[in-house]
């Protein structure tokens, strides 16, 4: 057992409870009832928190809006992961100052990834006086008392204390969707890849117990989710801090075991800890979606090396190869970084060229952005921008085309799909998901399909989506 985890005890979080009650009673005197915007940037995992967030608030009396003028809490939740998100954030954060001066009373909190890093709360501090409230992950359990803290000082409040991590069970939520859930499995990371700044801001790795992921899921699944997504920064490691005798394809064997129509996903999955065991696990399970993401980020072994991602190029291949002679049809997706210090156009090849031998159905490609206090922020980076940028180019273009040809690959299927939402275009009214979680835009339908499972003809399709309609009654889909 990993004694630097901390787990905060049930009456603690019963003491922020009671946080929400005095919030909730000073709220009661106003004339209307107050509103709080959330506004969530980066992974999953924030939005697994903001959904936290959003439960305290609902607690204490807030309802809900998307406008910064409305709001009377804004609580702005930050990604770190590039300067990029960074820089987008102090943009809207700096805005910001003129919702206050037309409101005010209104009170600004910054919080999640970014909230966690000295400097950035220095800057905060020092340049971004109309935020009032600034916390980290480790800190969001207590949110309740923070923002309590505000409303009776009138003073700003800063708490971003570096520690191993916390978990903390029994914080109410309010989902944002009623199909598909996020529920962490576990939080932090302990691997420490050379450019990234995760660790450093979400603690070490900590997993929750399994009979509470259970109860959780257990309960999504009474609910009516059709679609959970399991949570965490490398959930192949799940339970190694625990000193139970279950590791993640145990979980997931359990998870799979709750009774309902429900699918499981799981992100995201480290290559080094993506055992057969868990190939073989999810052929057995039939509520296991076929896709898999499995982060490659270079093609160089070299790279790799530097990278500090301790497997290389021909142990990763040796990993899909095994996934789909387990799981034949499954949708694989990467990650990949372009432009690590010192990879050379020649070591940008390789990753091209894995690409090619792979076929991922979809990449997730980001351009390296040094990230303060991580290693590879030290390193020689002497490519030019433009270089990078070219190279990434080469890379977007050759991933559109096997995604293209992969999409095409679908038309004239049926395929058992859940329809998530409505579409964005008069000529689409509902969106839905293949199984591996390809988009399909559906042609027909209506609204009150969202949230149940159809049988759809695929009719088209494009680099980013499947195009399709609802297949006649009686047709069975795969
Ligand atoms: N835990 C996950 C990834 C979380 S971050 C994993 O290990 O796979 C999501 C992706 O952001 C990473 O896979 C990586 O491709 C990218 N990323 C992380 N740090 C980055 C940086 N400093 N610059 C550019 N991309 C980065
Ligand atoms: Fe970052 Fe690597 Fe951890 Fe993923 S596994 S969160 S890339 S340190
Ligand atoms: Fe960003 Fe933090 Fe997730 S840095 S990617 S929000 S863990």
């Amino acid at each position: 057992m990993d004694r630097q985890t901390i787990r905060i005890a049930p009456e603690d979080i019963a003491r922020q409870g009671e946080f929400c009650e005095k919030i909730h009673e000073r709220l009661a005197s106003l004339p209307a009832q107050p509103l709080a915007f959330v506004d969530t940037y980066g992974c999953q995992q924030n939005e697994a928190d903001s959904e936290r967030i959003r439960g305290y608030l609902g607690s204490m009396g807030y309802g809900f809006t998307d406008s910064e003028e409305d709001a009377d809490v804004i609580v702005i939740n930050t990604c770190a992961i590039r300067e990029h998100a960074e820089d987008r954030v102090l943009g809207n954060v700096g805005a910001l100052v003129h919702a206050k001066r037309r409101h005010p009373g209104q009170i600004i909190c910054l919080c999640g990834c970014m909230a966690q890093e000295p400097q950035v709360a220095e800057k905060i501090r020092q340049s971004y006086r109309h935020v009032d409230l600034l916390f980290g992950p480790h800190a969001l359990w207590k949110f309740p008392e923070l923002l309590y803290r505000v409303l009776t000082r009138r003073g700003r409040v800063f708490e971003n204390t570096d520690e191993p991590g916390s978990i903390a069970e029994g914080i109410p939520v309010v989902r944002q969707n009623g199909v598909k859930a996020w529920v962490s499995i576990m939080y932090g990371c302990n691997n420490f890849c050379s450019y990234c700044i995760v660790p450093y801001v979400r603690g070490r790795e900590r997993s929750r117990k399994p009979e509470d992921v259970l109860a959780e899921v257990e309960e999504l699944a009474r609910a009516g989710y059709r679609d959970i997504t399991l949570l965490g920064q490398n959930v192949n490691s799940y339970g190694k801090d625990l000193g139970l005798d279950m590791d993640f394809a145990d979980l997931l064997e359990a998870v799979n075991a709750i009774p309902g129509d429900f699918l499981i996903r799981f992100m995201t999955s480290h290559p080094k800890d993506a055992s057969q065991k868990l190939f073989e696990t999810m052929a057995r399970c039939e509520k296991v979606a076929p896709v898999f993401h499995l982060p490659f980020q270079a093609g160089s072994d070299r790279v790799l090396k530097a990278m500090n991602r301790v497997y290389d190029r021909a142990g990763y291949l040796d990993k899909v190869r095994r996934l789909r002679e387990q799981v034949p049809d499954v949708v694989i997706t990467s990650d990949v970084i372009v432009g690590f210090p010192g990879e050379t156009t020649e070591e940008f090849e390789e990753t091209l060229s894995l690409i090619e031998e792979v076929r991922f159905d979809a990449l997730f490609t980001f351009i390296y952005s040094p990230r303060a206090g991580t290693p590879a922020a030290g390193m020689d980076d002497p490519m030019p921008a433009a270089e990078k940028h070219a190279n990434f180019d080469r890379l977007v273009a050759a991933q559109n085309a096997i995604s293209a040809e992969k999409h095409a690959a679908y038309v004239g299927k049926t395929l058992r799909c859940l329809v998530d939402a409505a579409g964005d275009d008069p000529r689409y009214p509902l969106a839905a998901r293949t199984p591996g979680n390809r988009l399909v835009r559906l042609a027909d339908g209506a609204a009150d399909l969202v949230g149940t499972y159809q049988n759809v003809e695929i009719t088209g399709a494009n680099t980013w989506s499947l195009f399709g309609k609802l297949a006649p009654a009686g047709t069975r889909g795969k």
